[in-house]
């Protein structure tokens, strides 16, 4: 009777989680969503801890430990996420997804403790799943906690040569001792587990850590969706449907981004798994200019007049835009330009900002209206037809760089083509290079004028600068 409670209350976690994952896909609905699939995850938590009852009859014992964990992780969890900063998501983000990798990989060395002592008897199904589980969790654990240190600027890039060698040689060391442990029938099983474990953690710390430039947007949706991958192997060790279902959906959601991600950034995944992709450059390296053309810089008061006169703008919106929180500003100033009869649209990059998403969700909290906000292939061809571009705190997706560069570290990734607009005015408060740490030359062009400042400042002024003209 409690197990078929059980099953149906994991149905209902089951059906929340897609529900939850449907609504997350607006704005409008995300809160919801979120509330709605953290109401499944505490009914099956909860479910769990008290109706689930092996063959014999047994409930789950330890009950202190397991609320004592639960209450630390809550109140840790939770203050965390209360006290972060807008522009400290993504690396909050990439810290909990690794807690989840380091569970799927716990679930795994304690499993593998829990197996007969005589290995021969061990079913090999049973090791594969442990031995996935503890591959695809240790290497989602390190490779976020790699990602978290190079989010916050605490783990700069670093290549070992021959790395993309050093990768698949350690990848294939690990399929190997995977093939020997499952085929081995019992034969040095507990050393080459712990062989296996190590040479995952390590291979989780080497993929991530050469990664740069512009290229981490694509490294954090696919450990995510091998955090999802690693659970859906601790539902298949239990036989625990929610966590398979939950597990599932956050591997194919994420796998699903990943692909999304590659095609913004125009690189493989093949590229990816194996490593050493992007740049290794950092904010500060940026190389001094040798551009033709000069720096131009404009007033409030001409851009205000600029903008005023003009049929069409389009707002490009970055990472320094999250930075300044300059989203209510933006939405005035959209706003004040469309009184004056003025088209206004949001030019929206995909990787724009630091998480998949970024812009919207940032906009959104300023009620800007969904349709305002034009994805990049949408937006591209109307650049040729808008009198003046406000570049607000972006950089790397605007850098023509990644178009006639072929040494660059973003070369090959789509770019919104401000340049082809009659007038580019660029917001930010110095020359100072985006993520990638490469020079812009969009900078230097005749057509871009530089609006030097605070975003949140700058527009405050270009919005009472506009106002000033009646
Ligand atoms: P970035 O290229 O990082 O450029 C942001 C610019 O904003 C900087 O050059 C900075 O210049 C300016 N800025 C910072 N604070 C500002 C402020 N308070 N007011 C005005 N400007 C400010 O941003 P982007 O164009 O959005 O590109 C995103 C980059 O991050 C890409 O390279 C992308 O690959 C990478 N990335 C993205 C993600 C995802 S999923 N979106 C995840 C990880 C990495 P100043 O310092 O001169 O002001």
């Amino acid at each position: 009777m409690e197990n078929n409670i059980l099953q149906i209350i994991y149905l209902i976690g089951s059906v929340t989680f897609i529900l939850g994952l449907k609504f997350l896909g607006n704005p409008a609905t995300a809160r919801k969503g979120n509330l709605m699939a953290a109401f499944g995850m505490i009914i099956s938590i909860f479910g769990t801890i008290f109706l689930y009852t092996t063959e014999a009859g047994a409930h789950l014992h330890n009950l202190g430990f397991i609320f004592g964990a639960l209450l630390v992780g809550t109140v840790v969890g939770w203050l965390i996420a209360k006290k972060v900063q807008m522009t400290a998501m993504p690396e909050m983000v990439s810290l909990f997804n690794g807690m989840g990798g380091a569970c799927a990989m716990l679930i795994s060395v304690i499993e593998f403790k829990h197996l007969e002592t005589d290995m021969s008897l061990v079913e090999p199904s049973h090791l594969l799943i442990i031995l996935l589980g503890l591959i695809i969790g240790s290497v989602s654990f390190a490779g976020s906690i790699i990602a978290w240190g190079k989010l916050s600027g605490n783990v700069k890039d670093k290549s070992l040569g021959m790395q993309q060698v050093i990768n698949i040689g350690l990848l294939l060391v690990i399929l190997v001792l995977t093939t020997i442990m499952i085929m081995g029938n019992g034969a040095y099983t507990i050393e080459l587990f712990y062989a296996v474990f190590t040479l995952s953690l390590l291979y989780g710390i080497l993929f991530v850590l050469p990664i740069g430039g512009a290229d981490m947007p694509v490294v954090i949706s696919l450990l995510n969706s091998f955090t999802g991958v690693a659970a859906a192997c601790g539902g298949f060790l239990y036989d625990n449907k929610v966590m398979l279902v939950g597990g599932i959906l956050v591997g194919s959601a994420g796998t699903l981004l990943t692909i999304v991600m590659c095609k913004a950034m125009n690189r493989s995944l093949l590229n990816v798994l194996i490593g050493n992709f992007g740049g290794n450059a950092n904010a500060a390296d940026a190389v001094p200019s040798n551009f033709e053309g000069s720096i131009k810089e404009v007033t409030a008061s001409d851009a205000a007049i600029l903008m005023k006169y003009a049929k069409k703008v389009i707002i490009v919106p970055g990472y320094g835009l999250a930075v300044a929180q300059a989203q209510h500003i933006v939405h005035d100033l959209e706003l004040l330009l469309e009184a004056e009869g003025i088209d206004v649209k949001y030019a929206i990059h995909p990787v724009a900002g630091r998480m998949p998403g970024h812009m919207n969700v940032l906009l959104a909290e300023s009620n800007v209206s969904y349709d305002k906000l034009i994805e990049m292939e949408e937006v591209n061809p109307e650049f040729a037809t808008t009198d003046v571009v406000l570049v607000v705190g972006a950089n790397d997706v605007v850098n023509p760089a990644a178009k006639t560069d072929p040494t660059s570290p973003i070369y090959g990734m789509p770019i919104l083509d401000v340049e082809n607009a009659a007038n580019v005015i660029v917001n930010k408060r110095s020359m100072k290079a985006g993520y990638a740490g490469i020079e812009n030359e969009l900078f230097y062009k005749p057509k871009t004028s530089m609006l030097f400042g605070d975003a949140k400042k700058a527009l405050t002024q270009l919005v009472s600068e506009i106002k000033a003209l009646g």
